[in-house]
């Protein structure tokens, strides 16, 4: 395992949540130097997290679920040793008026069922929104995700 590495692991439906994890990737990479992986849970449902000191997480939302193949990850995989971060993009965490509950439900609520999953951070990203290939809303704030990874970098860069 090298401290280096770092795995993003990411369940996308509609591709929002790629890209955020491509932004998050750009900034581990560029300002702190991380050798980033990356890979679509949706295509492959069992990477091997061994190499890896870090793994971040991330998923899109759906009817009030976080996507199943991101669930199954953080259960499945025993993190002992690692650095793991989670995130979720949710239409829901894009609005103040919502965004704690998004935070409540969509983060808190299901880490409350995997205690091995103790995250050096998590946050809630608003998400995009497509009907037929057309995008009807879009709460996604890259400003935002930059400074997560970038804080995240640091405090990676000081467990290391
Ligand atoms: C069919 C559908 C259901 C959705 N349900 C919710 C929801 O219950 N709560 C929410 O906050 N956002 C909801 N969203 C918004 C998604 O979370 C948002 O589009 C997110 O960016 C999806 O990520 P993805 O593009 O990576 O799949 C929904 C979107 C779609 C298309």
């Amino acid at each position: 395992m090298s401290e280096n590495k770092t795995l993003i692991a990411y369940a996308t439906k509609g591709g929002a949540t790629e890209e955020v994890a491509l932004k998050i990737a750009e900034v581990l990479r560029q300002k702190h130097g991380f050798e980033v992986d990356l890979v679509n849970l949706r295509k492959n449902q069992h990477p091997d997290i061994f190499p890896y000191k870090n793994v971040v997480v991330g998923s899109g939302v759906r009817v009030q679920r976080v996507y199943k193949e991101a669930v199954r990850f953080l259960e499945k995989n025993d993190f002992e040793g690692k650095n793991v971060a989670f995130f979720i993009l949710s239409l829901e965490a894009g609005n103040p008026k919502s965004y704690d509950g998004a935070v409540a439900k969509y983060i808190e609520r299901l880490l409350e069922k995997y205690p091995h999953v103790k995250p050096v951070a998590t946050e809630a990203f608003g998400g995009r929104m497509k009907i037929l290939g057309f995008t009807v809303a879009d709460a996604r704030d890259f400003g935002k995700v930059e400074t997560w990874a970038d804080n995240l970098g640091e405090k990676l860069r000081s467990k290391a």
